[in-house]
């Protein structure tokens, strides 16, 4: 299997910034429904994979935040056959079951075991990054740690690089909000899945930023050509480049 390596993080831990993922029945719950919606995801890691507007054949490095069990890094890896990843991720049962599902890809990537709760990368991830992508993670950030990374994230990117996260975001008020609660509910049951676990789901988003301010805090830290390049409902995908692009 391929090597994790383990980092500790300064100052502690929250339990709102994505400790519940430390749960081996959480892990297990979330990829069986993941594995069960894998076609509906696929266009849009397929989409990240050429908004990088790099050649297939470039040895690409990419850095994926909050990987899990690598969903999105395995899109990456597949659509870049000369790629390395490495993948950041604080639960070990998620890296346990990536060492199973990458095994495909074994040599080109390597797991770091990290919190990010507080906004910091891990010492020297091993860039420049020419791609630094996360799925359905940074959410669980307070606004603070989120806006902490994205500045962290630019730094680690190579001239032009691309960032972009896939991630829920805040309605833009309490009608749409709940109009869209509604849809995904019918649409949970349309493909006769449970409902979440109940335990934190409110928790779990309770750090939700509106789209508006993620855009903001990019173009902030010194990202270029920022943008939301695709959205539904409450998921969008949105990032930037930095500088050194045409
Ligand atoms: C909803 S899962 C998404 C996994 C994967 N990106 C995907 O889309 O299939 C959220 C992941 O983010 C990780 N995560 C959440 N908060 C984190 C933090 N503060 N530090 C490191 N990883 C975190 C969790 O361990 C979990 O693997």
């Amino acid at each position: 299997m391929t090597e994790t390596t383990h980092q500790h993080q300064h100052g502690h831990a929250h339990e709102n910034t994505g400790q519940h993922w430390r749960e081996p029945a959480r892990v297990r719950d979330f990829v069986r429904r993941m594995d069960a919606r894998a076609q509906e995801r696929a266009p849009q890691f397929e989409l990240m994979t050429r908004l990088l507007g790099r050649d297939s054949d470039d040895a690409i490095r990419v850095l994926d935040l909050g990987a899990g069990y690598g969903a999105e890094a395995s899109a990456f890896l597949r659509a870049f056959p000369n790629a390395s990843a490495v993948l950041v991720d604080g639960s070990e049962e998620m890296i346990r079951v990536g060492g199973e599902r990458l095994a495909e890809f074994e040599g080109r990537y390597r797991y770091v075991h990290w919190d990010f709760g507080e906004g910091a990368l891990p010492a020297d991830p091993g860039g420049p990054f020419d791609a630094v992508i996360s799925s359905a993670a940074i959410h669980h950030l307070p606004g603070a740690a989120q806006q902490r990374l994205y500045g962290e994230v630019l730094a680690s990117l190579a001239p032009g690089g691309a960032f972009l996260n896939l991630d829920l975001v805040k309605p833009p008020d309490d009608a749409l909000e709940a109009r869209y609660r509604e849809i995904m509910q019918s649409e949970q049951a349309a493909r006769e899945e449970e409902p979440p676990p109940p335990s934190n789901l409110e928790r779990h988003h309770s750090n939700l930023e509106a789209l508006d301010h993620h855009l903001g805090w990019l173009r902030d830290a010194g990202f270029e050509h920022v943008d939301c390049f695709w959205k539904r409902l409450g998921s969008a995908l949105f990032g930037g480049y930095g500088p050194g692009r045409d």
